[in-house]
């Protein structure tokens, strides 16, 4: 059967979703099972996961492994990791290893200011704005009271706004910036609200008192590039422990450095020495139901804040001391949205001791940090072939459906071997034909 529009999608039940979508696949019973097999069996978790989206078919399920013995700020974590890049956290381990034996990480939290925008049109001048401030502060706190005053009670709340007029972006354009904290929670819902109640304050006001500016917001929304949430996770040692396979420890350290300041130059190389970051960040932030896209779009807004994008971590030698450090913005939560619901989510905070936001911020960074570590040790001694292929084989072998046998040899052969699917293919085939 060919791929026909539905109407009216959304009323069916999830069974009938399956059975609507498997229908049209042409393979009806075999895309039915994978999806109900995909389900759990415990029909109240089974409801929980319905609920997080629209249109729900089934689960998708990703391997989650833990990065164990990261010293960090003095304190021994095991970072569980979602990801399904086979090298990922074999790599984060890696390092947590390197550097526990080198005194560990060092993370601290630079702040934790959020921020968003109401976006607006008006004919009224700057200076009406100006000296309505106070004015419009009273009535902003009358209106958000309603929904500041759990957030406040958490040490959160509206902190500061300001209002700007941007007439280069077009005639009439304002802008009323606004900062907030969140406590513990990421707080986008929060903030949107707030935001949302600011602009229809803000309209209402400044038409009462100029009928004619046609005040208009064009939209509200809290933006993802946070400069003032900031963290900055950093390792350090003598540059003669820096030891390493394939060079010598201040050449090792040399590379390092000379590795940092091409992405820091070059747009190639920096987006992706930022992809092995977020390899790390984003596979901590997926296990702790935090949401991976805002924490990108974020780290890479700010890649780019001086206006050209470069690699984010920074390397040099003092005198005889090698520095090593990530700074990125993390807008994260460890209470309310999918970190309170997702039934994994609860049990790897539980692993990471039950973290603040501000303490998971710092771990998130020192796990970012960990990932280039190791990756820039491959790429500028052994290369990254040699590990990355080995962890690939693995995915290979299961492709083609090898017994332990087959596994066993494969892996003997390939240790000296340059891996490739085609290599394999040809290695384990021979194997087949030829029993050997
Ligand atoms: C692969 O997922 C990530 C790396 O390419 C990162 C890097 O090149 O720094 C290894």
């Amino acid at each position: 059967m060919s791929v026909q529009f539905i109407d009216n999608f959304s009323a069916q039940t999830t069974e009938s979703k399956r059975q609507i979508i498997a229908t049209q696949t042409g393979e009806t019973d075999k895309i039915l099972t994978t999806l109900e097999q995909s389900l759990p069996d415990d029909p109240a978790i089974r409801q929980r996961f319905e609920s997080f989206s629209e249109n729900n078919l089934g689960l998708y399920s990703l391997p989650m492994g833990v990065a164990p013995n990261f010293l960090i700020n003095g304190k021994i974590y095991h970072i569980p990791m979602v990801t399904e890049e086979s090298s990922v956290v074999a790599a984060a381990s890696s390092s947590a290893k390197y550097w526990y034996s080198r005194g560990g990480f060092t993370s601290v939290v630079n702040g934790r200011e959020k921020n968003g925008q109401v976006h607006f049109l008006s004919k009224a001048p700057q200076a009406w704005f100006d000296a309505a401030i106070r004015e419009l502060g009273h009535r902003f706190t009358d209106e958000l009271r309603p929904h500041v005053e759990a957030m406040e009670a958490r040490g959160g709340g509206v902190k500061t706004w300001k209002i700007e007029h941007r007439p280069e972006v077009m005639p009439h354009y304002y802008r009323l910036d606004v900062t907030f904290g969140t406590a513990d929670a990421m707080g986008a819902n929060f903030i949107n609200t707030c935001l949302e109640v600011m602009g229809r304050t803000l309209v209402a006001y400044t038409m009462e008192v100029n009928p004619d500016s046609d005040t208009c917001v064009v939209m509200a929304i809290l933006s993802n590039f946070n400069p003032g949430s900031t963290v900055t996770a950093s390792v350090s040692c003598p540059v003669d422990r820096m030891t390493t396979k394939g060079a010598e420890p201040r050449d090792f350290a040399e590379r390092l450095v000379m590795a940092t300041r091409i992405a820091r130059c070059d747009i190639h190389r920096a987006a992706t020495h930022n992809k092995g970051i977020m390899n790390g960040i984003d596979a901590l932030m997926i296990a702790t139901g935090n949401d991976f896209r805002a924490i990108e779009a974020g780290a890479h807004a700010w890649a780019a804040r001086d206006g050209q994008y470069r690699g984010l971590t920074e390397a040099r030698i003092e005198g005889d001391l090698f520095h090593f450090s990530l700074t990125l913005p993390l807008t994260l939560g460890t209470v309310g949205g999918l970190t309170s619901l997702h039934p994994v989510a609860g049990a790897v905070l539980q692993i990471l001791g039950n973290p603040s936001a501000e303490e998971l911020m710092q771990i998130t960074a020192a796990l970012g940090l960990a990932q280039n570590f190791t990756a820039l040790r491959a790429l500028t001694t052994l290369g990254i072939q040699k590990g990355h292929m080995r962890m690939h084989l693995g995915n290979i072998l299961i492709g083609l459906n090898a017994t332990r046998d087959e596994h066993d040899k494969v892996t003997e052969w390939f240790n000296n071997n340059t891996v490739s699917l085609a290599a394999v293919r040809a290695f384990i085939e021979n194997l087949r034909q030829n029993g050997q």
